[in-house]
């Protein structure tokens, strides 16, 4: 039985990974920042499943705080080690908000989270040689990379800083394999999911993004026919490591953004520097 952490599992993509897992018998950790959904999620995943393979943990990724206690919680109840870290939790407000922490939020919420639970669940990967699976997407492409602008203050829109955060989630990976894949073993793979028919865009207050988020995903997939490409990146012994970004469980290729090792050192030794963590103390 794998044991499997799974961030943003109230809703989408994460429920649909959630449950995929469980009925595939593994045990699974799951994230997110509602507790009244999270709740309702217990109640209704233990319904099929038994609650030895159910865990829920609150944490809300725009208050460091929270997510630095659960990850502590987390670490003392399974010391025995993680198999997979599925990093799928994202946010995508309708207008420029900074988190308690003094972050733009899809910065901290998309990226920076992600980037401090990898480092910090990083022993317990390694001890199962573990994979760490992010949600990226294809609007990656459209981001520009920019060290002395990260979090995309400058002229802010919520679509640019979204996809800035889609494309740290692919460098963040591959700085990960860079660095660990053959060192400790342990694989980072970044997944484009294709369009699925979440409530992703429909979080925020704006009416007018609202309405073209619903009219983008009218012909969407549902999120329970896209996990199979995580299934894949999991139980796969030797996927291709060359390229870690896969849509439908096959390589896909990324931007040249990503391509440039320049850009992938930059955004890790600055990312590690935002959360005071040093990687060469922490990920021996
Ligand atoms: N849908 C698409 O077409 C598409 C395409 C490409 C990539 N993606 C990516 O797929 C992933 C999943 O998105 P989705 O479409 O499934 O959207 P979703 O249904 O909105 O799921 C996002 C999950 O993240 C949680 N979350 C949001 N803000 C959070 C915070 N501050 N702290 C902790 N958890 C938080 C949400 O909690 P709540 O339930 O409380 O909102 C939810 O559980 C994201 O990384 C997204 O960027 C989606």
């Amino acid at each position: 039985m794998k044991r499997i952490v799974i961030t943003g599992v109230t809703s989408g993509i994460g429920k649909a990974l959630m449950e995929y897992f469980l009925e595939h018998g593994e045990e699974v950790i799951g994230i997110a920042r509602d507790s009244k959904k999270l709740e309702s999620l217990r109640v209704e995943l233990l319904e099929d499943h038994d609650k030895e393979r159910v865990h829920l943990y609150k944490a809300d990724f725009a208050k460091m705080r929270e997510v630095k206690e659960t990850l502590a919680a987390i670490e003392k109840t399974f010391p025995e080690g993680l198999d997979a870290l599925i990093n799928n939790a994202a946010v995508f407000p309708h207008k420029k908000r900074m988190t308690e922490d003094g972050f733009e939020t899809q910065f901290q919420v998309n990226h920076l989270v992600p980037a401090l639970i990898s480092l910090e669940l990083f022993q317990l990967l390694k001890k199962r040689q573990g994979r760490i699976i992010t949600t990226s997407s294809e609007l990656h492409k459209k981001a520009k990379f920019d060290l002395d602008d990260l979090q995309a203050l400058k002229r802010y829109h919520p679509l640019r800083s979204y996809a800035r955060t889609k494309l740290y989630n692919l460098l963040f990976t591959i700085a990960l394999n860079d660095r660990y894949a053959e060192r400790v073993g342990l694989k980072a793979f970044a997944v484009h999911p294709g369009k699925v028919k979440t409530r992703i865009g429909e979080k925020g207050k704006r009416r007018s993004y609202k309405a073209v988020w619903r009219w983008f995903t009218k012909k969407a997939l549902p999120p329970h026919r896209v996990v199979f490409t995580y299934g894949f990146l999991v139980y796969e012994k030797d996927p291709k490591t060359i390229i870690p970004y896969f849509h439908k469980a096959q390589p896909l290729r990324y931007s040249d953004i990503a391509l440039n090792r320049d850009n992938v050192n930059a955004l890790f030794d600055e990312t590690a520097s935002l959360l005071k963590i040093d990687p060469n103390e922490k990920l021996t």
